[in-house]
């Protein structure tokens, strides 16, 4: 395959502590099989403004850029996380538009594109990630690039009668359009977005969730995310063994206990699953002192104003609880606001008897299916997930729940609790054989198959073809990367 370039806002340069959450699973996944470049800012703000640099790893160069103060803020804080995130998320309460970051918005796109444009060669293959881009190929195709560019959004994509509240949203979303494929975690997003084009851009339709620009065909897919199934499992029995985890169970003298794992965001629903887990604490009395919920949240965009104000909020609650609830020899909530390391949270996934993962609005969420991968299939713990995660699409034999009505997310939390081993087997069985058939190792060639119109080898699978003798006929690689029938859709 040609030489794949990956752009997104973050980038997780290695050993350089950045966070990237579920895209950087699935980017490092696709550079995995074909190793390339991932481009994008560094995470630093610099006063010296706009500078490039290349760290080599594993056979990928990270090309990062800093960005100054003033991008910083109006892209970054502003555009992208002050007004797209809570669109996207159907949060227009929260949106707070300005034409100074809109200005800003569009500037980072343009710098983006013209560091690219010193990079980049006629048969590259470029795919864009997120929100914070959404103007890129619009850039590139301006500077002359007539690559195939595909673009993939780790959010959900909120309903036309939303979107269409973002003043200038004919600019923004409109510009979508010169990506050859727009790829999306759910069904629901990508008739969202088809609607949009249908409905807004009118576009003659060539066939389904295809549109004929003008200048090109624009096709619209679905790819839900997954995890490395696999891997992730060997990693949680092996981190269950740790003296970390060892050290927390022995703290919870004999208690159960249910985990949470969100960075500080509204579209997590955290305060809302606080209250949920207040009602429980009320209705069941039985588990008052028998039960502890962790809930590890690292701290995000917190310059924001609406983070900061759920900070407080968060704190609040937790505060409450602990305070009506507790006793001197136990905390009801375990709040803390520390980031860990993947190991540490599948150790902590083996061991805890349930997981609330009850986002009001979230892309995927790959806490959910990390938490089916870390379970022991003996005895395994219960998922109580969010009917609004995109995992749920997927996940439907966890407790599926609606997170807004909180007595009903506080009686899931008792049923968990209490729910016979029978059960927990087989919604276990169900739910990882789920997750298992869409393995994040298969993600990047179902998406780059249907962006180059092509089956799309791997680097390993292009060098085991090019040893092939030529004349067994053998051809490797042919069942690759076509569109595979997922669960649940
Ligand atoms: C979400 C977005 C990502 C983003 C991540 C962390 O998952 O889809 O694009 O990188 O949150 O947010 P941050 O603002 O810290 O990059």
């Amino acid at each position: 395959m040609a030489r794949l370039v990956i752009i997104s806002n973050r980038v997780a340069v290695p050993k350089a502590g950045s966070r990237a959450g579920g895209l950087e699973v699935a980017v490092l996944a696709a550079l995995k099989k074909h190793p390339g470049i991932w481009f994008g800012w560094s995470g630093r703000v610099s006063s010296k403004g706009l500078e490039t640099r290349t760290v080599e790893a594993d056979k990928i160069s990270y090309v990062v850029t800093d960005l100054p103060k003033e991008d910083y803020d109006e892209y970054y804080n502003g555009f992208a996380n002050r007004v797209l995130w809570p669109i996207l998320h159907y949060r227009l309460d929260l949106a707070e538009f300005s034409r100074q970051d809109l200005g800003g918005y569009l500037r980072v796109n343009e710098h983006f594109a013209d560091e690219l444009h010193k990079i980049l060669r006629p048969d590259d293959i470029v795919w864009v990630h997120d929100y914070h881009l959404l103007t890129l190929a619009k850039a590139l195709r301006e500077r002359g690039h007539k690559n195939k560019i595909g673009f993939f959004l780790h959010t959900p994509f909120a309903a036309p009668e939303i979107i269409t509240a973002l003043p200038q949203h004919e600019r923004i979303i409109w510009a979508m359009s010169h990506f050859d494929l727009v790829g999306f975690q759910t069904e629901i997003d990508a008739s969202n977005y088809a609607r949009y084009v249908e409905t807004e851009c009118r576009y003659p339709v060539k066939g389904h969730w295809t549109y004929d620009t003008g200048e090109r065909i624009v096709k619209i897919g679905v790819f839900p995310v997954g995890i490395e199934v696999e891997s992730f499992s060997r990693m949680a029995r092996r981190a269950a063994r740790s003296s970390f985890v060892s050290g927390v169970l022995a703290s919870l003298s004999g208690r159960a206990m249910i985990i949470g794992v969100d960075r500080l965001d509204y579209s997590k629903g955290i305060d809302a699953r606080i209250d949920a887990f207040e009602k429980f604490l009320a209705t069941n009395p039985e588990w008052r002192n028998n039960v502890t919920y962790l809930q590890i949240t690292p701290k995000s965009r917190s310059t924001i104003q609406e983070y900061a104000a759920m900070e407080r909020l968060v704190s609040e609650k937790v505060g409450q609880v602990n305070g009506n609830y507790g006793e001197a020899s136990w905390t009801p909530i375990r709040y803390i606001n520390r980031t860990h390391s993947r190991t540490a949270l599948a150790g902590l996934y083996h061991a805890a008897r349930a997981a609330l993962v009850t986002p009001l609005r979230d892309g995927m969420n790959l806490v959910a299916k990390e938490y089916v991968a870390a379970q022991n299939p003996d005895d395994p713990g219960v998922l109580i997930l969010s009917r609004f995660a995109g995992a749920a699409l997927e996940c439907k034999p966890a407790l599926l729940v609606n997170p807004y009505d909180t007595a009903s997310v506080g009686a899931a939390i008792a049923r968990a609790l209490s729910m016979p081993i029978e059960e927990r087997r087989a919604r276990q069985d169900a739910l990882f054989k789920i997750i298992s058939q869409n393995d994040i190792n298969d993600w990047p060639d179902r998406f780059l198959s249907m962006l180059t119109g092509e089956t799309v080898p791997s680097q390993e699978q292009a060098a085991v073809q090019d040893a092939a003798p030529k004349d067994s006929g053998s051809q490797p690689y042919r069942s690759i990367g076509g569109p595979r029938a997922l669960p649940g859709r």
